[in-house]
């Protein structure tokens, strides 16, 4: 495997970056010619941002996982495609060789169809960070089988809304999770998921933490015993399916400013193409060097660039079930020295997190095999971006800063290792056909600088080939979600700086989706889960400035018991009780980190909430709260600036 696309120095970053604008069905043209295609497209892009419609490569014939698995085994079927480090230190960890991955996917490919999953059925995943979770995916891609993969920390609830929008009809789980000191009883989540649930036809359950788990006649199987009839049958190896390059991949679904949590669509060849050019250029990849993603594959991220990049590429990806504080904060040091990582891609919110530990926990850990660090998810702090810069890099490695969404598929904004310079805190430079701009609030292109940098909304002119297709089963909602705000762009909910040498600065989001520790939640999202609580009358969600998660959670809610108690007990139980609430609604990610119950929130006339207001006093910028005189009641923000936390 040889990447003859990667880009070697700053004038091949310009050249490639100006021939991609320019004609870049010429430019994704040739890359993809270095893939596999069981029949190769008739035309490389077709798109228009209005339906939207974009399509990439029509009339090509392939499977992702021919190009991740079965061309690599004759040169490096015993290259490691994923090394798995276990939660606990203590067990052993496992090398899973190219040959043998592709035997395993097989193998859970025949599981899929013995058990009745077609082309185009929706599997929901809801696994930890082994192995198979890796496996369970490209299997349902071998077989053309779209995955829909859960996060291990959503609730019963989250899931069911997942199952029923995306009419999923078979899950594959654990019977547990291990994270950290913690066992997540994955498998009596899914039984609470599928009260009610009519979709579901079969669930396939992989034995992990030996959590007794209720296993219903008729319904649910073991994966372990699964496996066994498929050796018996005698079957190592399964045909895969020949996908059209527009079929959809995947499902994942994320937070957005309104209602519930939309289905981001993927499609099978656009998205192979971009997460791995991105993947060999960003990280400047390098055959045999070990990539240690710390995201987890209920993410994009760990789709992208645990499973998908690192994988089409040849690369060897490493995998972490366990968290970072787990036995102790040393643990991602530990696991770069044990297997001599050379990239380590991570969060601000970790890094962060890390750094209050203080240096002890890296003491005694060689991290002289790293050779180039990254950052996702969220704005990076200077602070933490020279720390990781001095104490993990030594001053050696190239930190790139990537800016992406899950709807981008792949990073849009990053610096190239060791190519294109770095500069903390900044993104940096656009991927190689990606265009972005910046617009003002009427969707003008902001021209002017001023202090030297022009400030704006982001938006992106032109598809790269990993954009977002549809949302599942809605596409209206894709249109007015991201394609509608600003006429004929692509709106990524996010402000953004640029500099006079073109590089751009992520500020954060611009509308009402928060950011904690880099898990996207959608305010509305919050409210709702707090609404459902008994006794609340109404509730607004706002972010705020958090040390560590970046931004935190702060709630304003409107209780009928006077100052937040009931029957039920004092204001902290009920605090309490809100809290459980939203962890049974949402999951635990979405918990407030503060609570403040008020008499009433700020109002226009026309009833809106005006969460500038909210948003300052959360901040602390009780001065700056601004003109008040437009509400309906003002004397509420006074009440709710004393009762501030
Ligand atoms: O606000 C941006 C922030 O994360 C959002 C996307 O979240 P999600 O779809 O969950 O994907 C996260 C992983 C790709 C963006 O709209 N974000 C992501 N990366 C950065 C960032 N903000 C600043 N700098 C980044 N590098």
């Amino acid at each position: 495997m040889s990447y003859p696309y990667q880009i070697k120095n700053l004038e091949a970053y310009h050249e490639a970056y100006k021939n991609s604008i320019e004609n870049p069905e010429k430019f994704w043209g040739e890359i993809a010619e270095h893939f596999f295609w069981r029949k190769k497209w008739d035309k490389v892009l077709e798109w228009n941002f209005k339906e939207p419609s974009i399509k990439w490569f029509q009339g090509g014939k392939l499977n992702i996982t021919e190009n991740c698995l079965d061309r690599h085994l004759n040169t490096m079927g015993d290259t490691p495609a994923i090394i798995w480090e276990p939660n606990n230190p203590e067990e052993q960890h496992r090398t899973i060789t190219y040959k043998q991955l592709h035997h395993k996917v097989c193998q859970f490919a025949q599981v899929l169809i013995n058990n009745g999953v077609k082309k185009g059925d929706r599997v929901c995943i809801y696994m930890g960070m082994i192995p198979e979770l890796a496996i369970a995916v490209l299997a349902c891609a071998r077989i053309g089988a779209i995955h829909s993969v859960i996060f291990g920390g959503f609730s019963a609830q989250s899931i069911a809304d997942r199952l029923e929008d995306a009419q999923a009809t078979f899950i594959i789980t654990c019977d547990g999770a291990f994270r950290g000191a913690k066992d997540i009883p994955l498998k009596a989540v899914i039984d609470d998921a599928l009260i009610g649930n009519k979709t579901i036809h079969r669930v396939i359950v992989c034995t992990r933490t030996r959590t007794a788990v209720s296993m219903i006649e008729g319904r649910d199987v073991w994966w372990e015993d699964e496996i066994k009839k498929v050796d018996a049958q005698g079957i190592h190896f399964v045909e895969a399916a020949e996908m059209d390059a527009e079929d959809p991949l995947f499902i994942l679904y994320t937070s957005g400013s309104t209602g519930k949590p939309k289905g981001v669509v993927h499609s099978t060849a656009g998205y192979m193409i971009y997460t791995h050019y991105t993947f060999v250029n960003v990280f400047q990849y390098q055959l045999h060097d070990i990539f240690f993603c710390t995201a987890d594959v209920g993410w994009i991220t760990g789709h992208s660039y645990i499973v998908y990049g690192p994988l089409s590429a040849g690369g060897t990806s490493l995998m972490f079930e366990g968290i970072p504080t787990f036995p102790d904060a040393g643990r991602f040091w530990s696991i770069i020295d044990k297997f001599k990582v050379n990239v380590l891609y991570t969060a601000p919110t970790a890094i962060r997190s890390l750094m209050g530990f203080g240096l002890g926990p890296i003491q005694g850990h060689d991290l002289s095999s790293l050779k180039i660090l990254g950052t996702v998810g969220e704005p990076i702090n200077e602070e933490a971006w020279h720390w990781y810069d001095e104490h993990i890099g030594h001053k050696k490695c190239p930190i790139v800063d990537t800016w992406w969404q899950t709807e981008t598929g792949g990073i849009m904004i990053s610096n190239m290792a060791g190519i294109t310079p770095g500069k903390p805190g900044w993104a940096t430079y656009p991927m190689p056909g990606v265009a972005p701009i910046l617009v003002d609030d009427k969707g003008n292109e902001v021209t002017e600088m001023e202090e030297g940098l022009m400030r704006g909304n982001l938006c992106i002119t032109q598809p790269w080939p990993a954009t977002l297709r549809t949302t599942y089963g809605d596409h209206e909602r894709c249109r007015t979600n991201y394609f509608v705000t600003y006429d004929n762009l692509y709106f990524t909910g996010d402000g953004a700086l640029k500099n006079s040498e073109g590089q751009f600065r992520i500020t954060g989001r611009v509308d009402d989706v928060l950011n904690v520790s880099g898990h996207r939640i959608g305010t509305a999202e919050v409210e709702n889960a707090i609404n459902m609580h008994s006794g609340v009358v109404e509730s607004a969600v706002v972010g705020y400035p958090h040390d560590i998660k970046g931004q935190g959670i702060y709630a304003f809610v409107i209780y009928t018991g006077s100052h937040g108690q009931d029957t039920h007990g004092t204001s902290d139980l009920v605090r309490k009780d809100i809290l459980q609430t939203v962890t049974r609604i949402i999951g635990a990610i979405a918990k407030p980190d503060k609570i403040q119950f008020v008499a009433g929130l700020p109002k226009t006339r026309s009833g809106k909430i005006m969460r500038r207001i909210l948003r300052k006093i959360a901040e602390g910028e009780i001065k700056s709260i601004g003109d008040t005189s437009t509400l309906l009641d003002p004397s509420v923000v006074d009440d709710i600036v004393k009762g501030a936390i």
